[in-house]
């Protein structure tokens, strides 16, 4: 299955830093260099690869590769007509050893410090900070697991760069802030949220003694609303800038604009109390004179050598079913290969899931002198506390195998993976503004996405990563993805922009300017969900709502509620679309599932049922067992709670009283939702077809709805997805006579 360094059957590459294929190679000592822009053209040859030396030996196991993955489909296409097995949350609980709950800090981080200092970044430790005290902005690029962000905002606090204020460290995803957070709070040597904390939406461990700071992108840009100069921060630092997030592109447009603002201030203006901003944009895999030309010709850094290489296997073969080629890999690893966590990389939840249950399937056939293998997923719908699960130790003797979106593909280090299986895909949204429709397709990575996942191994020993495809399929990839802003939806990052004082968006620094179409639909929505005026401003609804911590419509939906009084439901129903779903659906048991989930069921549509099914859970305290017998995720379930408490709190501190109840009069809350959902409707068609209001599409209820397969004169969804059919999900029925209420602007005078 994978080709060798001949071109025969197997294939063993190397990293060099450009993540390009090149021979094996033994250990250098890493090195640095800085350019500016004018002399980055020579970077190709100011870099130095660093590989250390394989620690390894080649695995003579993978040279019959192809035998064994054919071996491997054989039992599985076996296997498969077996009844397929659950883990309950109980099991994957005792699967587990927990950390030790008091750690000796002080101890942990001396024995951290060696570990600290053999990091390829701290050879370069003085010239960051050199660079970082002498420029504005700097850009970084260092290899995967060279200490960039656990380092970086250590070394800044040791030399005195956070004495008027604090280092702040932004990441796309939350279970990055978290983690990295936990970590550098150890090596520093105080308990989380002392020196160090994290900030991520409805959790803040941060508090006023923090110097460093972990956080999402979002929470940052809401930070903006109560800080619009970000003065609290002395260094913001751009990590994963590659990523190219909707809210990262935003960001780096705000943080430039706030660092040329404070320097006008103190140079012109001649403020004593106003300090300037540093700017260090970070990645492993950036095209750092893009980022250079748009933050003021910034310095660049490159910072050579990494931790440990990483051998790259590609397949000889395309694989026209990648989950089965990441089944059978994972098993040829588990059997050959010597101890370790594996990590894939899959497209989204469903997919996860039906690897993790073939997994545990097929592992029960395993010899008896062959550890457990035990599947461990993660994707974005989790809460927090179940995505955690992944840095948990596996047991003695056993190999945890991590099924992963994207959301682990940058930034963080998962303890003892030594291998990634690469399947090239991932999930993409788009979104056509011509008629106001998000598509989530299942596509090919980019180079950069590939090197970043790859480098998820090596972090604290020799790694080996398994690429699904082809290295011809590799090479055609494009170099980065396509950033966010050119394709989804536009609304919550022009809020944002119009509360912090950018009037006129389409003037606003984009690194990537979005299309004018795009930007176009969402200024319609937003005035038609009245945050904004007749000119363009922002209304008074419309700052209320860009300081909800949810998308604008949601935030109109609660906003509608303290109208009609029934603010207590919609913040439920919210809390409860939160996760992506409370039930849960085992496909050996569809049916007793689908019975036990008809209690539930409202016939006028998801929203209710969501609100009966949670009345029946606080009724019953929340009891797992009755969780279990009914099919309630309960984990999901407590999430859900987390969510409605935090947002009665932000009810509370607005002047919004969260306790207004509708009572039984559900129709009042179903009215709220279409104030905020009103473009998200469809009318029943002659046919039994339903088709959408905005854009004509046909559109069909997701199978998972309670209005699947019923008829209703109108309806609203919260969410419509392109994937094989324009689905919708979140349905519930509404009178056709209600929709010119709840939008007046908008069905008034162009629908109505
Ligand atoms: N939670 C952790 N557990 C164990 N080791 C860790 C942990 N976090 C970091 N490390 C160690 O510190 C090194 C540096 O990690 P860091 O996240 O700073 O790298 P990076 O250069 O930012 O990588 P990337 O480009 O992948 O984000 C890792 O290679 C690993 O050896
Ligand atoms: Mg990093």
């Amino acid at each position: 299955m994978f080709k060798n360094a001949q071109g025969a059957k197997r294939k063993v590459i190397t990293f060099d830093d450009e993540g390009n294929a090149v021979a094996r190679q033994d250990s250098t000592t890493p090195s640095l260099t800085a350019t500016t822009p004018m002399t980055s053209a020579l970077k190709g040859t100011q870099k130095t690869s660093t590989s250390q030396s394989q620690g390894k030996k080649p695995s003579s196991e993978f040279d019959s590769s192809d035998k064994t993955l054919q071996n491997g489909l054989g039992q599985l296409a076996k296997k498969q007509k077996r009844k397929l097995q659950h883990q309950t949350d109980g099991k994957s609980k005792k699967l587990f050893n927990k950390e030790p709950a008091t750690a000796d800090i002080i101890a942990r981080a001396k024995d951290l410090r060696k570990h600290r200092q053999s990091l390829p970044i701290h050879t370069a430790r003085e010239i960051i900070i050199q660079e970082v005290k002498n420029n504005a902005c700097v850009v970084i690029v260092g290899e995967t697991g060279s200490g960039k962000t656990t380092q970086i905002p250590q070394y800044l606090l040791e030399a005195g760069l956070a004495a008027h204020g604090t280092i702040a460290i932004t990441q796309p995803r939350r279970v990055a802030a978290i983690n990295l957070a936990r970590r550098v709070a150890d090596e520093v040597g105080t308990p989380l949220g002392q020196k160090v904390g994290y900030s991520i939406r409805f959790d803040d461990t941060s508090s006023k003694d923090s110097m460093i700071k972990y956080m999402t992108d979002g929470i940052m840009l809401r930070e903006l609303l109560s800080d619009p100069l970000l003065l609290r921060y002395s260094v913001i630092i751009l990590d994963e800038a590659h990523e190219r997030t909707l809210r990262t592109d935003i960001l780096f447009g705000m943080v430039k604009s706030i660092q040329k603002q404070r320097s006008d201030m103190i140079e012109k203006d001649g403020r004593k109390d106003i300090r300037p901003l540093k700017i260090v944009v970070m990645s492993a895999t950036l095209d750092a004179e893009k980022f250079s030309e748009y933050f003021y010709n910034a310095k660049i850094m490159y910072i050579s050598g990494r931790m440990y290489p990483v051998t790259i296997l590609n397949t000889v073969e395309p694989q026209s079913d990648y989950v089965d080629a990441a089944l059978v890999t994972s098993f040829q690893i588990h059997q050959d290969e010597q101890p370790g966590d594996i990590l894939v990389f899959l497209t989204g939840q469903e997919e996860i899931e039906s690897l993790e249950k073939l997994i545990e399937e097929y592992a029960v056939d395993l010899p008896a002198q062959v550890g457990k293998l035990i599947p461990c997923p993660i994707f974005a719908a989790q809460d927090s506390a179940t995505q955690q699960k992944i840095f948990e130790p596996a047991p003695l003797g056993t190999r945890k195998v991590i099924l992963a979106t994207n959301i682990a593909e940058t930034s963080i280090t998962i303890p003892n993976i030594r291998y990634v299986i690469d399947t090239g895909c991932h999930k993409s949204r788009g979104y056509n503004a011509k008629i106001g429709i998000e598509s989530l397709l299942v596509e090919p990575i980019s180079k950069s996405s590939a090197r970043q996942r790859s480098g998820r191994a090596g972090r604290e020993a020799p790694g080996l990563c398994f690429r699904l495809y082809t290295e011809d399929s590799f090479d055609l990839l494009d170099e980065d993805t396509v950033p966010e802003i050119k394709r989804c939806n536009l609304e919550s990052a022009i809020l944002s922009l119009k509360a912090t004082g950018v009037d006129d968006v389409t003037r606003f620094d984009f690194m990537d300017r979005p299309s004018k179409s795009g930007m176009l639909r969402s200024l319609e929505h937003l005035y038609a969900l009245e945050a904004l005026d007749d000119e363009g401003k922002l209304t008074e609804i419309g700052k209320k709502m860009a300081a909800f911590p949810v998308d604008p419509p949601y935030a109109k939906v609660l906003l509608q509620s303290e109208k009609m009084e029934c603010t207590k439901e919609a913040i439920e129903i919210i809390s409860l679309l939160s996760v992506d779903t409370i039930f849960s659906s085992p496909s050996s048991k569809r049916e007793e599932a689908n019975e036990a989930r008809q209690k539930f069921t409202s016939i006028d549509g998801d929203h209710l049922t969501l609100l009966n099914t949670l009345r029946a859970y606080e009724s019953m305290k929340g009891d797992r067992d009755w969780c279990r017998e009914n099919f309630i995720n309960s984990r999901h379930m407590r999430h859900v709670l987390d969510v409605r408490a935090q947002l009665i709190q932000f009810c509370e501190r607005i002047g919004i009283n969260p306790k207004k109840s509708c009572g039984h009069e559900y129709d009042i809350v179903i009215k709220c939702f279409l104030a905020g959902f009103f473009a998200n409707t469809a009318l029943l068609q002659p046919d039994a077809t339903y088709k959408s209001i905005v854009g004509g599409l046909t559109v069909s209820i997701h199978p998972s709805s309670s209005l699947f397969g019923k008829k209703r004169e109108a309806i609203v969804y919260n969410e419509l997805v392109f994937t094989t059919k324009h689905y919708i999900r979140g349905v519930s029925a509404v009178e056709s006579a209600w929709l010119s209420h709840a939008a007046p602007k908008y069905f008034g005078q162009r629908h109505a």
